[in-house]
């Protein structure tokens, strides 16, 4: 959520920082903006409203000198996206300008305070209150910018990652961070400053990931220094990140998102890399192995998560409850974090993003982890702030996703937690070796056959045209197929703005039946499993309004294929496994529609791909 991005070095900074806030673009892009120390030593705030090309368009003219800068791209939360509202905002002398993420939940008391002291703001955000405050700190007490900045930020309450310029010392960044990510690249004479590493890895893959409440003194020509907000100074790790360049490029395709599903077979096969064997006989998550004793012991897992990764946690209740026999509940970590839920030291709470920077899942992990729960992460960024927050976890190795809709990473994390009902049961002999065979041997199968489903991507564009003006959609499906449904409406929502709604197929007749007539396009999830008679009277129900019916069906199905207005054939496979062939065609029926209606598709409105702040 907002992205940041800084230079100093020998280069000119402009260009590097444009370069980074494009990539940086999926974070927020309601408005962007630059501040630059120039050769003439001028401290230069550019801002503009909209998408960074906007800033690009508004900069052209303007003086872009300077080697040294820092760069914003905005999701508004304090005051409405405006030029006014986007950051970098200076100070009242303008000798400061900072760019932040997050949100200062004091904001309002602090502005208060300054305002009885005269400080006038011309603008609605928590950010200006920051750098006037730390301003007006350095100003009475005539001290050091780092030190005015430590007492600043000691002051604040709420999520904060800062960069902060100041011209009378034109060689230096100031960077900090609580519960929002901040990453310093390393380079030769030079330091990149950003959210996450994606700006970073064309000129460096030595990178240091700030830790909470630490703030770095950015230098040229010195190393770099972290300091505490009591000065004390921090020991750092400097990382390799091991991200290309092809990951955070389209590769010729016109969206990220459609790159991104098309991507699913080779990252299901990265994703189960190293932890099924040759054989295709046996899985292991080698975190299930050495912390085997912690997880057989619990008596309870509660999975927390937000969004997609809260319908992926809705499969994984499924199918470690199946395999496993452990109770499992699924919350949304929003609930979570602010209901005193019942945890204690005998329960395993398992996270899943795929940023591991959402704040409610975070802040879900360390109330968990307070109460004495024993915490597994299953997330996709690597270095970020869940996995190393929890006790131990499996990344799903998909690679970085742009698409602000998460498509591959779903599938992953899935997998991963097929992976984990399947090592788990296998150490509780809860499994029968039959099942577990078959179940391990198909799962090698499904890169090939989402390959299979990949090949409908034409047919599905063709289908989509029929759909671009429909207003709403229904999803049904039941047991495995329920999740998918929620995963397949929500897809819808995001990008095409359709209102869309999944319900498990049977609670259709205790109210949605009611929404059901001509106009109403309905997308049935009835592929062949021990509920498919069950599912086909639903469709017969839907018909009987005379509801549209398109229906996911197994190759071969000649009886659905009677009822429904349109069916879209999947390879068979198990039904435990389903989720990761019948979520493909529900998210190229919702890139396809989308595309049809001509929105934005890997930066849909008002949404952002990493959601840091409550
Ligand atoms: C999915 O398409 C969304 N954009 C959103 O629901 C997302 O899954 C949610 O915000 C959770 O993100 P996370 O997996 O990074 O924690």
């Amino acid at each position: 959520m907002c992205g940041i991005v800084g230079y100093i070095g020998p280069k000119k900074a402009y260009p590097i920082l444009l370069k980074g806030l494009k990539r940086l673009e999926y974070r927020g892009y309601d408005s962007a903006g630059v501040a630059l120390i120039s050769d003439k030593q001028t401290l230069n705030v550019y801002k503009a409203k909209g998408k960074v090309s906007e800033l690009e368009a508004f900069t052209t003219e303007k003086d872009s000198s300077g080697n040294i800068g820092i760069a914003h791209t905005r999701w508004a939360t304090h005051g409405e996206p405006s030029s006014l509202n986007a950051h970098p905002h200076y100070s009242s002398s303008e000798r400061l300008a900072l760019i932040h993420n997050g949100i200062i939940e004091n904001y309002a008391v602090l502005k208060e305070k300054l305002q009885a002291k005269g400080y006038i703001f011309k603008s609605n955000t928590d950010t200006e209150v920051l750098i006037q405050l730390i301003e007006y700190i350095q100003d009475k007490q005539d001290i050091d910018l780092l030190t005015a900045t430590q007492l600043a930020l000691g002051e604040v309450i709420g999520a904060y990652a800062i960069a902060l310029l100041d011209k009378s010392n034109p060689h230096q960044i100031i960077a900090a961070r609580k519960s929002s990510p901040l990453v310093v690249g390393i380079g030769q004479d030079e330091f990149f400053l950003a959210s996450d590493a994606t700006p970073i890895v064309e000129y460096t893959d030595k990178v240091v990931y700030l830790e909470d409440e630490e703030i770095a003194v950015i230098r040229r020509g010195k190393p770099l220094k972290i300091v505490n907000l009591h000065n004390v100074e921090c020991p750092h790790e400097v990382q390799t990140v091991a991200l290309n360049l092809g990951q955070l490029e389209k590769s010729g395709y016109p969206h990220f998102m459609l790159k991104e599903i098309f991507e699913q077979p080779n990252c299901i096969n990265d994703c189960m890399r190293g932890r099924i064997n040759v054989e295709h006989t046996n899985v292991v998550l080698s975190a299930v192995i050495d912390y085997k004793e912690r997880l057989l012991s619990a008596k309870r897992f509660v999975i927390v998560a937000c969004g997609t990764s809260w319908h992926a946690a809705l499969i994984g209740k499924q199918l470690i409850e199946s395999f496993c026999r452990i109770p499992v509940e699924v919350e949304y970590a929003s609930e979570f974090r602010y209901r005193d839920p019942v945890i204690d030291s005998n329960d395993v709470v398992i996270a899943i993003s795929q940023s591991g920077e959402t704040a409610d899942t975070l802040a879900a992990v360390e109330l968990a982890k307070s109460r004495g729960a024993f915490i597994y992460g299953i997330c996709n960024a690597i270095g970020s702030s869940i996995p190393r927050a929890t006790h131990t976890g499996s990344y799903i190795h998909v690679g970085p996703e742009i698409g602000v809709a998460s498509t591959k990473a779903f599938t992953g994390q899935v997998t991963v937690l097929t992976m984990l009902a399947l090592t788990l049961a296998r150490a509780k002999n809860t499994i029968d070796e039959t099942s577990y065979f078959s179940i391990v041997h198909e799962l090698n199968n499904i890169p090939d056959k989402m390959r299979e489903v990949l090949k409908l991507n034409e047919s599905i564009a063709e289908l989509s045209k029929i759909f671009t003006y429909a207003h709403n959609f229904i999803y049904l499906g039941r047991g495995y197929a329920y999740p998918v449904a929620l995963e397949g409406a929500l897809k819808l929502k995001e990008i095409s703005y359709i209102h869309a709604e999944g319900y498990p197929a049977a609670e259709m007749k205790h109210g949605p039946i009611a929404l059901i007539d001509a106009e109403m396009p309905v997308v049935v999830i009835a592929t062949r499993n021990d509920l498919y008679e069950k599912v086909l009277s639903n469709i017969q129900e839907i018909k009987a309004r005379k509801g549209k019916v398109i229906a996911l069906i197994t190759k071969g199905d000649t009886i659905i294929s009677k009822v429904a207005d349109t069916c879209i054939e999947l390879p068979e496979t198990l039904e435990c496994l389903d989720p990761l062939i019948t979520t493909v065609p529900l998210q190229m029926l919702a890139y396809h529609v989308a595309v049809c209606k001509g929105m934005d598709v890997d930066q849909p409105r008002n949404l952002a791909k990493s959601v840091t702040v409550e």
